[in-house]
């Protein structure tokens, strides 16, 4: 039966022999007449992978998605999209999220969908979802993978990432044994799903239900929690009736939807990668997302979600105590509660009634954490174009502090140095990396969190001021000075930095400044040359050529978008 309305009836509509083709070649399959013809086709977006751990169980989502589809009268067509997986891929899966974006849109735009769901879970997958659908934007809404059960090491909890870092810092101390250390590997990722601290992953998946992209409650429920599977159907359900309406990423990933989320991510002090992905999935929309947009609603915003790595418990804490709709509640005086959403409800609508089951992990708003958001924007000569730092999870003490700068060239003159004995370090140096931005990492690193040299950490030395142009893994912690734009491997100020420099970083006046005369600087440029380029063909040199620096998300400066410019779905000219 023909339905004019849809889209995929370009396709599978038709009279002529191009109707003929792609309906015999969609029977290939085993579909009877009567299981698409006239219904609204759903493609499922599926990053399953399995060398992608946290999206490993993605099939069996997707199995409960197109249950939904079905009883809802739509047509499901799972279809595998690139999966990045942040442990396996080198040298960094940022590197790659602007492509698995393209990949995303193209299939989108290219195939005979109605309306999409997009299955994501690792760090990255989020994102490159978001942005790929927002600029094909057809009808979407996601489900995300969902956090791991919490880790367990006999009997303490612990967390991904978070709890890694200090475990390994102890084992290079000395004060971890190499039984205990061998018997860790095995206590962390005790089940399906992502990284259960808010690292990352559960930090986008947050952001992705504040934009309104998800059903309510998404982004908390464990990956094994039969919840998520039942979530799974109703999304599935959802994405039918959103064809009907033609609720697009458009209609809601608006100006006001972006300012929910950041103020979210203030809120649960969500990973430092936010200030990143946001501008770039905003890029595709036309939606500006000013670095300073970011300093002011954190500036107004208290902290108040109490979970690894900037506070003590763990994403299934966090589901218990009533995950996102509940902090979502507790914000809503400060958010555009009138933003609509994948329900065509509001979110303010979505959740109403959302309470917080407990206050240890959740705390009211009226007894925050932190009376700020958990990450600041710096601004100073040495980051001209700022540098972000995530203040929750750093050490109170360092927040003022001024100290002369020891530099690593790169991540490689790192390695080589950051040990050795006799390299010139105590607790109030500052350590700095250079060639860890876009261009320089290339693909923009998680080595932001430079490693405290061995003969420090055995006189107890738990953190140092730490700078670079890399970004951080959302598991991470540490006074850490991240983002630093424009990156050294542009000529930023960063390029210029030389051993016993003094940098002054004052974290409550947001400034991060480097104590040397301008016309010393000058000097330095006149001198500095670029470093060669790291890939002459291929991705690599389209990434070279084309990526945009930190604040405005890393993106390809060709996929910024919006309004007005092309991006409408293809269809079929002849059928
Ligand atoms: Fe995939 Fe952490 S490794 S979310």
């Amino acid at each position: 039966m023909m339905n004019p309305r849809l889209r995929s009836q370009h396709w599978f509509g038709g009279t002529d022999l191009n109707g003929f083709l792609h309906r015999a070649w969609i029977k290939a399959e085993g579909f009877a007449d009567d299981a698409f013809q006239g219904r609204p086709v759903i493609g499922i977006a599926n990053s399953w992978s399995e060398a992608t751990n946290c999206n490993a169980h993605l099939r069996t989502v997707a199995e409960h998605v197109k249950r939904g589809v079905w009883r809802a009268g739509g047509f499901p067509l799972e279809f595998p999209v690139i999966s990045l997986s942040e442990p396996l891929m080198k040298p960094t899966t940022m590197l790659f999220r602007n492509l698995m974006s393209m990949d995303v849109e193209e299939c989108i735009r290219s195939l005979p969908f109605d309306g999409v769901v997009l299955l994501s879970g690792c760090d990255k997958t989020t994102p490159a979802m978001l942005m790929g659908a927002a600029s094909a934007d057809l009808p979407s809404i996601m489900v995300t993978g969902g956090p791991m059960l919490r880790g367990m090491f006999g009997t303490e909890e612990v967390g991904s990432g978070t709890d890694l870092w200090r475990y390994w810092d102890e084992f290079r101390a000395g004060r971890l044994d190499e039984e205990s250390w061998c018997e860790l590997e095995s206590c962390f990722s005790r089940s399906s799903g992502h990284c259960m601290v808010m690292g990352t992953a559960s930090t986008m998946a947050s952001m992705a239900e504040s934009l309104g992209m998800t059903l309510p409650g998404n982004a908390a429920i464990p990956a094994p929690d039969s919840r998520r599977l039942a979530l799974s159907e109703a999304t599935g359900k959802r994405i039918v009736e959103m064809v009907a309406e033609d609720l697009r990423p458009s209609r809601i990933m608006t100006r006001e939807a972006f300012e929910n989320a950041i103020r979210v991510d203030m809120a649960i002090g969500g990973s430092t990668n936010a200030i990143v992905h946001l501008p770039a999935i905003a890029g595709r929309v036309g939606v500006p997302l000013p670095l300073s947009l970011f300093d002011k609603l954190s500036r107004e915003t208290p902290f108040i979600a109490n979970v690894r790595p900037s506070g003590k418990y763990l994403m299934e804490d966090f589901f218990y105590a009533g995950g996102l709709p509940a902090v979502l509640a507790q914000l809503l005086p400060l958010l555009h509660g009138g933003a609509p959403t994948v329900t065509g409800r509001s979110l303010a609508e979505n959740v109403r009634g959302a309470r917080v089951r407990n206050s240890d992990v959740i705390v009211p708003l009226d007894r925050p954490l932190g009376r700020e958001g958990g990450t600041v924007i710096l601004q100073g000569n040495l980051c001209p174009d700022g540098a972000v730092l995530k203040q929750t999870a750093a050490s109170p003490h360092l927040l003022r502090h001024r100290g002369r700068a020891v530099v690593f060239e790169s991540k490689h003159d790192l390695m080589a140095r950051v040990n050795d004995p006799a390299l010139d370090v105590d607790e109030t140096r500052v350590l700095v990396q250079k060639l860890g931005g876009p261009r320089g990492g290339p693909g923009m690193p998680e080595w932001g969190q430079l490693p405290i040299p061995e003969k420090l950490l055995r006189q107890g030395v738990k953190d140092m001021v730490r700078v670079s142009d890399a970004r951080m893994s959302g598991t991470s912690y540490g006074t850490c000075v991240l983002h630093v734009a424009p990156e050294s491997a542009v000529g930023g100020p960063l390029a210029l930095v030389r051993n016993g420099d003094e940098i002054e970083l004052d974290v409550p006046a947001r400034r991060l400044v480097l104590h040397v005369p301008d016309e010393e600087l000058a000097r330095r440029r006149a001198q500095w040359t670029p470093p060669p380029p790291a890939f002459t063909r291929g991705y690599g040199k389209l990434y070279l050529d084309h990526v945009l620096q930190a604040p405005d998300g890393a993106d390809f400066d060709f996929l910024r978008g919006g309004p007005g410019q092309d991006w409408k779905p293809y269809e079929p000219t002849s059928h």
